[in-house]
This record gives structure tokens, C-alpha cells and sequence, in this order.
């Protein structure tokens, strides 16, 4: 996969080239570049934001730095010229190609989960804008649109300083799903969100610590027990910190045993389906 993260803060994301990711990039599984969009400015200032139309608080991201920007990583990732995109004669992709996507990380954008991480590590290429300040002038978007998939994700109901530790956190969940990235595909599957609930808690030796014993069915060697008795705390975990999780998720799944465990948590099945009881 091919990651391009246009930033006024290249340096933000220097973490990304260190552990499983920087091992990625030096694999070539994974090419991440960053650009700084300061390089796209012309004036003595290199300045990249204004006072917002309206009057207000704060300042706004101007729209030519980030065109051209834009306009070189549409190009390192499609081929087409920037001049062309520049100019607006790169038009439509060729040929019902797809439009290559461009994530604008924003508090007022669509929620990012583990789906959409999934969803996302199946694209070819992936662009980040990191806005700063109020944000990016909108006709920016607007004209992104004409070349790209553009989507506006948030990381989560709250406000950061900017689009950089959403960009981050999103490489790096996009980015470890990614085939041969993590070393064993297995810790893919079990894991919070992989299959709609938390994940079980996990233990190590020793088996007895300051007074606190690891459950002993997960010394038993009985495989069946044990992988009841984590579904099982999968349901109450994910009851207890995420009920609405479990509203409205598919419980075909679910045996005698579950459904005994979720209706002492307060859920019933009906139409296959958990509500509330
Ligand atoms: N920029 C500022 N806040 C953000 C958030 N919650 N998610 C993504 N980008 C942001």
C-alpha cells in the first residue's frame, strides 16, 4: 500500500517509522511518504492560513497550498500530471477507474472503526490532510472531490489540535492489517472489535501474583472450556463497558450457554438479533 500525509508538522509523524510499521516500510509491504505543506506556498512567509470569512475565532487553511499539494500526491499515486489536475483538464478518472481516497481527519467526520480500518487496508493507495487551526477552507474538499474519494473520519467525540495523532492512530490500525505486517495473522482474529465484541483478558506466569490467581480453567488444558470461558468474558466485558455494542448485533451465533450468560446480563434474542430484556 502506498500512504501519502500532507502535514505542516512532517516531524508528527516520525513514530510511524519505528516497530511493526517501520519494519513495513523497510519490507516494502508498506510506502509511506510525508509532505510538509509549507513546500507548496510561494511567499517569503510561507504562509498556509488566513482569517476566516464571516469574522470568528481562529484561523483558517488557505486552499492554494494544499491544491498543489494535493495535486502532487494525486500524481505520485495516479500517474496523472499535476499540471493537468492544476489546470482542472485531469478531470474524471480514466476508464471508470476509482478515485484514489483522501482522508480529512476532522472532529466533524464520520466515526473511525475497525470496520472502516478493514475497509480501508483493501485500497491501493491512501491520502491524508492534516488540517490545523479551524480547519481547511472547504472549497478545498469540495474540489478534492473532482479527484478523489473524499472522507471526512474522526477519530472520536473530541476535539485534538490537529488532524496529525488521528492520522496516526488511523496508519497505524490501517497499517497492521495489512498482509505479512503483523507476524502472526492469528492476533488478528482475537481481538477487541474483530468480531463486533471486547476482547477477553489475557494473563501470563506466573500463575499466582500479590495474592491474585490466573482463573483456572486457562490451566486446565481443556481447549473447549477455555474458549467458552472467553466468550464469556468477551459478553460480560463488552456488556459492562459497551453495552450498545451488543444492541442489535447478530446472535446466531450464540448456544444455550451464551444466552444463559446474556440474560443475566439484561439481553434476550429475538429474530436473532440481542435487545435489551
Ligand atoms: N482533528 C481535531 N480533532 C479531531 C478528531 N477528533 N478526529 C480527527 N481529527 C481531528
Amino acid at each position: 500500500m502506498r500512504i501519502d500525509v500532507v502535514s505542516i508538522f512532517p516531524d508528527y509523524l516520525a513514530p510511524l517509522r519505528l516497530s511493526l510499521l517501520g519494519r513495513a516500510q523497510e519490507d516494502g509491504l508498506l510506502t509511506l511518504t510525508v509532505h510538509d505543506l509549507r513546500e507548496f506556498t510561494s511567499d517569503r512567509h510561507r504562509t498556509v492560513d488566513d482569517t476566516p470569512y464571516g469574522g470568528g475565532a481562529g484561523m483558517v487553511m488557505k486552499p492554494e497550498p494544499w491544491a498543489l499539494a494535493l495535486g502532487r500526491v494525486l500524481a505520485a499515486q495516479t500517474g496523472v500530471s499535476d499540471a493537468s489536475v492544476d489546470d482542472g483538464a485531469a478531470g474524471a478518472p480514466a476508464g471508470g477507474a476509482r478515485r484514489p481516497v483522501l482522508i480529512v481527519p476532522s472532529p466533524a467526520g464520520q466515526v473511525f472503526t475497525q470496520a472502516m480500518a478493514h475497509e480501508l487496508a483493501e485500497e491501493p493507495t491512501l491520502a491524508f490532510a492534516c488540517g490545523r487551526y479551524e480547519g481547511i477552507d472547504e472549497r478545498v474538499l469540495d474540489w478534492a472531490g473532482e479527484h478523489f474519494d473524499v472522507r471526512p473520519v474522526s477519530l472520536g467525540d473530541y476535539v485534538l489540535n490537529g488532524g496529525e495523532v488521528a492520522v496516526m492512530a488511523m496508519v497505524e490500525a490501517v497499517g497492521r492489517l495489512l498482509p505479512g505486517v503483523v507476524g502472526n495473522p492469528h492476533s488478528l482474529v482475537e481481538e477487541s472489535h474483530s468480531d463486533g465484541l471486547l476482547e477477553y483478558p489475557v494473563y501470563t506466569k506466573p500463575a499466582s501474583w500479590r495474592g491474585h490467581e490466573v482463573p483456572e480453567v486457562l490451566l486446565s488444558g481443556n481447549h473447549g472450556r477455555i474458549a467458552q470461558w472467553r466468550l464469556e468474558q468477551q459478553l460480560r466485558r463488552t456488556a459492562a463497558r459497551r453495552p450498545e455494542l451488543l444492541e442489535g448485533a447478530d446472535a446466531s451465533a450464540y448456544g444455550k450457554a451464551e444466552r444463559a450468560v446474556l440474560r443475566e446480563l439484561g439481553f434476550e434474542v429475538a429474530d436473532g438479533r440481542l435487545r435489551r430484556a
